[in-house]
């Protein structure tokens, strides 16, 4: 017998400390670099990040995703024993292992559940929830609780004003359950992609093993983030474009008959660029990246939760989700809420 997938509920959370574009002006200054609110603003959309005090437990990656986790559980009606499988998508977990799956699981109690961690980079949600659809569908698992969360702030070189102004902190999070094969709410298509030549546009150059991070590595700052973001934006905008037109066809949901879109948060021009080649309007675009800044894994979960929660996404609509992240990685989903 064949089965289905659905999202039954979601969940976000964010640490407390906001950090605005006035405040990384600030900063900046401090190293003799610029930068100003219309700037950022004009270049992507941003306006305010939230920042994670990790010295605070309940600010850590797995307790931000713990909260997210224990509000999507509240969403679908589920308790943490019903879970039967965690999947955690990070590339900023709270120890190189165990994976932060485990540190959520004993976080939540999630005791019967096995778990682990994928690093998609900010296409993790989707492919953590397209990976949860493959274990239902199998037989596998009934029940999965996915997970978006990033503390990207502590891989951030505060001195380089591309990359800073983008990046902020938070976790969200979806429960996916089994459903009949013909059920009307249900995960209609996906499409996941990857394009390893292009690396080297986005990576953090120590900290794994590769490069170990001695005193003279930590003075180079190679354990931030390296970016080439001139680079990204038109591979992002080419990219997210196809997978989107890719995954609407193979649901055959023509865009016009798209209810949302909920896309990767990165930047607010690559965001209309997209809309504009898919022929998706604005008005049917969920957009958090003004209050969240990039949240990597967490964008589109925290996005969609919100659209959720305030009414915005209604059950019976068509929503379409799609992101890239550093890999080149992709992916896309089409779902009925
Ligand atoms: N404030 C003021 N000036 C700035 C700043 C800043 N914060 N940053 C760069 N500039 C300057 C540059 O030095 C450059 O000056 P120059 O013309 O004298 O050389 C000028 O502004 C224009 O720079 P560009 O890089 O061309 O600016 P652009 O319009 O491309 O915007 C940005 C830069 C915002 C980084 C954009 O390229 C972008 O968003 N790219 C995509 C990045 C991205 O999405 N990364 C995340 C990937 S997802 C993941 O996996 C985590």
């Amino acid at each position: 017998m064949e089965f289905a997938a659905k999202i039954t509920g979601t969940g976000s959370a964010f640490p407390e400390r906001r950090m605005t574009n006035d405040d990384i002006a600030r900063e900046l200054t401090k190293f003799g670099l610029e930068t100003n609110d219309q700037w950022i603003r004009e270049r992507t959309g941003i306006v305010e990040r939230r920042i994670s005090n990790v010295e605070n437990e309940a600010e850590l990656n797995s307790s931000l995703g713990a909260q997210a986790a224990q509000r999507a559980l509240e969403m679908a009606g589920k308790t943490p024993e019903d879970i039967d499988q965690i999947i955690y998508a990070t590339c900023s977990p709270d120890t190189a292992l165990p994976s932060t799956a485990c540190w959520l699981q004993q976080k939540i109690g999630a005791r019967r559940a096995w778990g682990m961690d994928i690093n998609a980079v900010c296409s993790g949600f989707v492919f953590g929830v397209v990976t949860a659809e493959q274990f239902i569908r199998s037989g596998y698992s009934k029940t999965v609780l996915v997970v978006g969360a990033e503390v990207l702030s502590h891989f951030i070189n505060w001195q380089d004003r591309t990359v800073c102004i983008l990046f902020g902190d938070g976790a969200g999070a979806a429960v996916v359950e089994k459903a009949p094969a013909r059920l009307s709410r249900r995960i209609l298509s996906s499409y996941l992609s990857c394009d390893g030549t292009l690396s080297k546009l986005l990576y953090v150059p120590a900290g794994g093993s590769a490069m170990e991070v001695t005193p003279d590595v930590y003075a180079q700052n190679l354990h931030k983030f390296r970016m080439n973001g001139r680079e990204l934006f038109k591979v992002a905008v080419r990219t997210l474009t196809e997978c989107a037109l890719r995954t609407l066809e193979q649901a055959r949901v023509p865009a016009v008959k798209l209810d949302w879109f909920v896309p990767h948060q990165a930047n607010l021009r690559i965001i209309e660029a997209v809309a504009n080649r898919v022929g998706i309007s604005m008005e049917q675009v969920i957009i958090n990246l003004d209050r969240y800044g990039n949240t990597s894994a967490a964008t589109i979960p925290t996005a969609l939760d919100e659209a959720i929660r305030d009414g915005r996404i209604q059950e019976g609509q068509t929503v379409l989700t799609d992101a890239f992240g550093a890999g080149l990685t992709a992916g896309a989903m089409v779902f009925r809420w």
